[in-house]
């Protein structure tokens, strides 16, 4: 038996109390004669359940030089989270249930963060044929989401047979909205800036025409359709028709995220042409970014997911035009979230955990994450100094890319420890590795 005490934390910010850990659960109280291995003075600390995110790339296999399951984990559990969804643009593709696995099981070795692997929506993301979701779902790594993320399931047959199949696994097909017909060679938001650099624009209408085509289709086949980064005030207006006025069949459902990205940055960081300000979709006018935080205020935007994409240098080092598109985010990710909504009064602490990890671990299914902090329930925890501000240096983050577009920014709040299920992952911002291997 192992028993951790956490003294005088105060769980979601409110009044401070004592949590007690006792063999990975959380529990209403030690017995009076019960030995406690481990007190820790939390005096200050705000708790939060373990953070959630759907949207990450851990570039492993393939793309080691940017990334790999192990340092995308340590920036994951540094950055508070318990659990990622990891995106299956990789090489080889997560498309087959062999890959998953080898994800997977790569996840569970580092042992910080469960890892659960995305599978592939069509072979080799190329969009022309269905994956074998049923053989992904299948293995041990129990595949419940499914998305192409990085390209569009543009063909809309091939949609709607992916979300009939995911119904029938109980899945949910995440999908990256962009018409690629509306946005070749596109660059940067579709706009005055753009028109100024030069650059070809990526039309607000490429993301919301796919929105609502595919919330007709999950209406008609009665699956769930997840939005990935929704980037623009339209698109919200689109949720809100699609939840309200669309006939549906049984088992619709419609959710979204946003990236803490495009709650704070809009496309006039792209005025400076570093390309470490290129992402897809692009950063957004001030209207949208404004938009999207009353949208997660409202609960019309699920969740925030980080779309944690590390790239290698000579990815990003480059003229704009040929630079990969993508930013680090696991890290800054919480403190962005309170910069953007806490900061200016639009959610309380509670409302953080709401769409950091109670939203994320609900339309991914997850059982044992994004859980009340209450007796019973797995102690997977993020104890958060509000107050403790820290200036963001790529090179100090735990990814092997340091393509963060918060380079020298300050930032309010850190991630002090991570719990997953009553072993610490981070301790006084430190990664601890685990000595019994897997959790
Ligand atoms: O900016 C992005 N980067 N958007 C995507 O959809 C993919 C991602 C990546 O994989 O780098
Ligand atoms: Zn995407």
């Amino acid at each position: 038996m192992t028993t951790t005490l956490i003294r005088n934390v105060r769980p979601y910010g409110e009044d401070a109390t004592d949590l007690s850990v006792r063999d990975g659960v959380l529990v209403g109280a030690f017995g009076p004669d019960e030995t406690i291995d481990e007190d820790l003075d939390a005096t200050g600390l705000v708790a939060l359940p373990g953070l959630v995110d759907l949207h990450t790339h851990l570039r492993e296999p393939g793309g080691e030089e940017a990334e790999t399951v192990a340092t995308g984990s340590a920036a994951a559990a540094l950055g508070g989270y318990t659990a990622v969804f990891a995106m299956p643009n990789t090489n080889p593709a997560q498309d087959s249930p062999v890959v998953v696995e080898h994800v997977w099981r790569l996840g569970r070795e580092a042992g910080l963060v469960d890892v659960h692997p995305v599978g592939a929506v069509t072979v080799g993301l190329g969009g022309e044929r269905l994956a074998e979701m049923g053989m992904m779902a299948a293995s041990p790594a129990g595949v419940r989401m499914f998305s192409d993320d990085g390209r569009c399931v543009n063909d809309p047959l091939i949609m709607r047979r992916a979300l009939e199949y995911a119904r029938s696994l109980d899945a949910v097909v995440a999908q990256h909205a962009e018409d690629h017909r509306l946005t070749v060679g596109a660059q940067a938001h579709e706009g005055p800036v753009a028109a100024r650099l030069g650059l070809t624009g990526w039309p607000a209408s490429a993301e919301e025409s796919i929105v609502a085509r595919d919330a007709m289709l999950a209406a008609a086949a009665g699956a769930r359709l997840h939005v990935c980064h929704l980037s623009t005030a339209g698109s919200v207006g689109v949720l809100r028709w699609a939840r309200g006025h669309v006939a549906a069949r049984d088992g619709f459902g419609v959710s979204a995220e946003v990236t803490p990205h495009h709650l704070l940055l809009t496309d006039a960081a792209a005025e400076d042409y570093d390309p470490v300000h290129k992402v897809n979709p692009p950063l957004r006018p001030e209207a949208d970014t404004l938009a999207l935080r009353r949208a997660l205020a409202d609960g019309e935007i699920d969740c925030v997911a980080t779309d944690h994409a590390p790239h290698a240098v000579e990815a990003k080092d480059c003229e704009w035009s040929v630079a990969r598109p993508g930013m680090l985010g696991l890290q800054t990710a919480l403190p962005v979230v309170a910069l953007t909504m806490v900061g200016t009064g639009m959610l309380d602490w509670r409302g953080v955990a709401r769409v950091c990890s109670e939203a994320p671990a609900r339309i991914a299914g997850l059982a044992d994450q994004g859980r009340p902090l209450a007796p019973g329930e797995p102690a997977n925890l993020t104890l958060v100094d509000p107050d403790a501000a820290w200036t963001v240096r790529g090179a100090e983050l735990a990814s092997i890319a340091d393509n963060t577009p918060y380079e020298g920014m300050d930032l309010p709040c850190s991630v002090v420890h991570t719990m997953l299920r009553g072993r610490w992952t981070v301790r006084d911002g430190r990664i601890q590795q685990s000595e019994g291997g897997p959790s």
